[in-house]
């Protein structure tokens, strides 16, 4: 009796992994002799090169003074770090091998050359809808950039996390594989702007929550997410700005990296708009613009925006002619000298404090982040810096500031916990 519980339990066993072996199982596809630069033509290659520009390749694929698209640049994840490969034409320690076929698939379905399944911090659940003919432009970007010998370097990811074949598992469970398919009764632009969203720029990696296996929660695509010690915001009508995300802004915040009615695109969406999307002609960030203004219901709440500025510029005069308490002279004396709007203007260079999602935010860290470490001139809008308080400022001054903006510029419950918010801050900061 034992006996033949033992045999069928060890039976069922054999046949599951076999069943897993079948599912994870991909074959190797043939290595190539790479091919010349002259096979691809100009203005293939000139597609290719603003669509790597809309998947920020070589924000990922380059280290800090390292040759473009030689990979290790080291990705944090939950579950350890991940580096990025080298994608330059190399054929040891590239893809030099890798013929258009591989290539695709490794876009498509996430597998490389030799068949094994790469980890999803490589958006490929995003690239997997990238048409044909734009994998073929990317393909002949890259086969034609200069070849870098550079050998990957080793993931720090535990076992069993480790094993490639088990991705398999976290695909069945998570991954769609599938072009994008236009909606029918939307328009042309809404449509191109969904395409790139969801495809090429993934802007839901970093906006939309992930579940504890780091898949996208689908159900609450765009609602907005920590990532990199930032929150990316909502890009929903959950988007807390009292100023509506029009079209307007949209185009101006992803087009120069700066809005008059929101602020300025620091830490991780930095490279998205500066090295990222500038690449795309404006028709492209037009139908960006058009896509998520649908996405948050700008048009609905179009009539928000004058009351809000109004409310903005009554904040800014308050405590003007009458005696200061003692917070808002400290906060006079460290911000008010640039973030000031008088009259009737909103200078877009000096982000009005009231209207900047930072303050209105659920969470703090954008606002604690922008105070300690300052905004680069690089970031942002370009040639205009903010000054970082770090060095001069304790924990116990940035909180102060904090709740002295959220009670004075926004109409929202004060966060709790913020001195040791400030402290945790501080200490994880990534080198940059
Ligand atoms: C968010 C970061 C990120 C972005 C953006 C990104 N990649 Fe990657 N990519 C990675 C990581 C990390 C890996 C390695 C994954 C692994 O080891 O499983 C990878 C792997 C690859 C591979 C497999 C190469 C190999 O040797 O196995 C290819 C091909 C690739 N990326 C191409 C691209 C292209 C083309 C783009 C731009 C359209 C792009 N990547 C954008 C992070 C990124
Ligand atoms: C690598 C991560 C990342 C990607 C990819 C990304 N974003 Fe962002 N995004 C952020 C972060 C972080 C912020 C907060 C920046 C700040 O406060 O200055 C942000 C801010 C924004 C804001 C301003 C929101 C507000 O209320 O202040 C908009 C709009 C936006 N992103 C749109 C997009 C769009 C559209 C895409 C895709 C084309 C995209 N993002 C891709 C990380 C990202
Ligand atoms: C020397 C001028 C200056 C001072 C002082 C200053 N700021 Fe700024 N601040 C700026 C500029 C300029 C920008 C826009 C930066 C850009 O676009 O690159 C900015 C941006 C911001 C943003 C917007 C961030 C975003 O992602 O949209 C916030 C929030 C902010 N500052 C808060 C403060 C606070 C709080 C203080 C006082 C502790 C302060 N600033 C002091 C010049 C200043």
């Amino acid at each position: 009796m034992f006996r033949r519980i033992l045999i069928g339990l060890i039976a069922a066993l054999v046949v599951g992994l076999a069943a897993f072996a079948a599912l994870a199982w991909r074959p190797e596809i043939a290595p190539i002799a790479p091919p010349a630069a002259s096979a691809f033509a100009p203005e293939l290659v000139a597609r290719g090169e603003a669509l790597a520009g809309a998947g920020y390749c070589a924000t990922c694929h380059t280290t800090k003074g390292g040759k473009p698209y030689a990979g290790g640049y080291a990705m944090q994840t939950g579950f350890g770090i991940i580096y990025s490969t080298n994608i330059t034409p190399d054929p040891k320690t590239g893809i030099g091998a890798w013929s258009e076929e591989a290539f695709r698939r490794a876009m498509q379905e996430g597998v490389t050359r030799s068949g094994s399944h790469l980890f999803p911090a490589f958006p490929y659940d995003h690239f997997t809808k990238l048409s044909d003919a734009d994998v073929s432009a990317l393909y002949a970007y890259l086969m034609t950039r200069a070849p870098v010998e550079a050998a990957p370097r080793a993931n720090t990811i535990p076992f069993p996390l480790n094993i490639r074949p088990l991705q398999a598992g976290w695909k069945l469970l998570f991954f769609r594989s599938g072009r994008f398919e236009a909606l029918p009764d939307r328009g042309p632009e809404w449509n191109r702007g969904a395409y790139l969203a969801e495809g090429i720029s993934h802007c839901g990696a970093c906006h939309t929550p992930r579940n504890l296996l780091g898949a996208e929660e689908r159900s609450q695509a765009y609602a907005g997410a920590l990532i990199d010690n930032w929150l990316a915001p909502p890009l929903t009508k959950a988007n807390p700005s009292p100023a509506p995300w029009s079209q307007e802004e949209l185009f101006a915040y992803l087009r120069k990296g700066v809005s008059r009615l929101h602020g300025t695109s620091a830490g991780a969406m930095s490279p998205v708009v500066h090295d990222g999307l500038a690449k795309l002609p404006d028709a492209d960030l037009h139908a960006l613009a058009v896509y998520f203004a649908d996405v948050d219901d700008a048009e609905a709440r179009a009539g928000e925006a004058a009351p809000a500025i109004q409310w903005a510029l009554a904040a800014n005069r308050r405590g003007v002619g009458e005696p200061y308490d003692a917070t808002s002279r400290f906060y006079t004396a460290a911000c008010a000298s640039c973030h000031y709007n008088g009259g009737d203007g909103l200078n877009p260079l000096r982000p009005d404090l009231a209207l900047n999602s930072a303050a209105n935010l659920h969470d703090p860290t954008n606002l604690i982040r922008v105070i300690l470490f300052g905004i680069g001139a690089k970031e942002g809008a370009p040639g205009v810096v903010m000054p970082g308080f770090a060095q001069g400022f304790s924990d116990a001054d940035v909180a102060r500031i904090a709740a002295y903006l959220r009670a004075t510029r926004t109409r929202r419950p004060p966060w709790p916990d913020l001195e040791q918010k400030v402290a945790a801050i501080r200490a994880v900061r990534q080198p940059d």
